[in-house]
């Protein structure tokens, strides 16, 4: 515990020396983070808050740039990998909250909020349009980073805005889903200019009507169209997800590795001519096609092979994971292992959609 030196009208800290104790103490030395990251891996924290409020979050920051720490937020850790030990500060978000605001299907959820708790809660609500991002992984500050998306469905086409703290002015401010840049697994968050704004919740408009998107082929198959409704839909999305995805409660992971990657539809020809069939989507660019990662890595061999303690999943070649015991590193090398083994293959570059910190 930290020994003030006593004023001079007694033993209570000067108001200096309180603010510091108070920001300090809810800052914890040396903590774990196996528990905070769906892989599972052992990684140390210099550093860690827990940050339940705003006031949390401002007082967290001030501690780190007091200390001169580099900082990192933290949602439910289901896209990232620790890779080593963090110098710094992981600030944990858990504000929580889930509001109706003003404007039929308008629905703001706070950061630390899970995304498939909020969906659901949608669901029961008679608020349509992410049935099909059910049971994904992860918090609500967490999904618009990376645009998470799932058939057919990004989380962008129902946000309104974002609520960010800006931690370099300390200022809270909005951003428009335009003003949030996002693209395929994709925003201005994860680019330089976004790094210095925190997410503090998100804004939704949903619809009280049902918005059925069964483009994607497996639900497309499953669900009657038309008459679907939308709990057949959130079903059936959490079905096949269980059937062909791991529970990272149950063995670690943090779902697709990879993005799937994008190339020109030439490059695309010249693949299929030399490799036959290969499945493709199209993207909103003229001339670019998006090939599956999960196909090309299943072509190359790599469904259910390990390395050591690493190993990648045997029903989706798209998903490394911790079959127990491993460490960031050992995941790190053998998806280096998997990407190399597509650039030589394919000449076909994989960029992680996981985080490596
Ligand atoms: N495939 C294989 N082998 C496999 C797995 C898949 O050949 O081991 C083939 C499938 O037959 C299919 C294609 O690869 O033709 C695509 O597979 P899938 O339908 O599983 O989708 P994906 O492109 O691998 C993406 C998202 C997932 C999302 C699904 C469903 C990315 C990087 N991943 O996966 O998102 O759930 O579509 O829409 O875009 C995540 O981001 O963590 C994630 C799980």
């Amino acid at each position: 515990m930290a020994c003030w030196p006593t004023s001079a009208i007694g033993i209570f800290p000067t108001r200096a020396q309180a603010s510091a104790l108070n920001r300090a103490s809810q800052i914890q030395r040396r903590v774990q983070l196996a528990p905070y990251n769906s892989f599972g891996v052992p990684a140390v924290a210099a550093y860690f808050a827990n940050i339940g409020s705003l006031d949390e979050l401002r007082r967290a920051l001030e501690f780190a740039r007091d200390k001169r720490l580099s900082v990192q937020i933290l949602g439910g850790g289901s896209n990232v990998l620790f890779v080593k030990d963090y110098e710094g500060l992981i600030c944990h978000m858990n504000i929580r909250g889930i509001s109706h605001l003003p404007g039929p299907g308008v629905v703001r959820a706070s950061c630390g909020e899970n995304w498939h708790g909020f969906v659901s809660y949608c669901m029961n609500k008679s608020l349509h349009g992410y049935e099909n991002l059910a049971l994904i992984p992860g918090s609500i500050g967490a999904a618009p980073i990376q645009n998470i998306g799932a058939y057919g469905v990004d989380l962008a086409q129902f946000l309104v805005e974002l609520e960010v703290l800006d931690s370099e002015r300390d200022t809270v401010r909005s951003f428009s889903r335009a003003e949030c840049e996002f693209g395929y697994r994709d925003s201005i968050f994860k680019r330089r200019a976004g790094h210095r704004y925190v997410v503090l919740s998100a804004s939704f408009e949903l619809s009280a009507r049902n918005l059925p998107n069964l483009d994607y082929q497996a639900l497309k198959e499953a669900l009657p169209n038309p008459g679907v409704t939308p709990r057949q839909i959130y079903d059936t999305v959490c079905r096949i997800r269980r059937s062909r995805l791991p529970d990272p409660a149950e063995l670690g992971n943090a779902g697709s590795f990879f993005k799937n990657p994008v190339v020109s539809r030439d490059k695309y020809q010249a693949l299929q001519s030399e490799h036959g069939e290969m499945p493709s989507y199209a993207t909103e660019e003229e001339g670019l096609v998006k090939i599956p990662a999960a196909w090309l890595l299943d072509r190359a061999g790599w469904k259910g092979r390990r390395r050591g303690p690493a190993a990648v999943h045997e029903k989706h070649a798209l998903v490394l994971v911790n079959s127990g015991g491993a460490n960031g590193e050992d995941i790190l090398l053998l998806a280096q292992e998997m990407s190399s083994s597509i650039q030589s293959q394919f000449g076909i570059g994989l960029v992680p959609e996981v985080q490596l910190i």
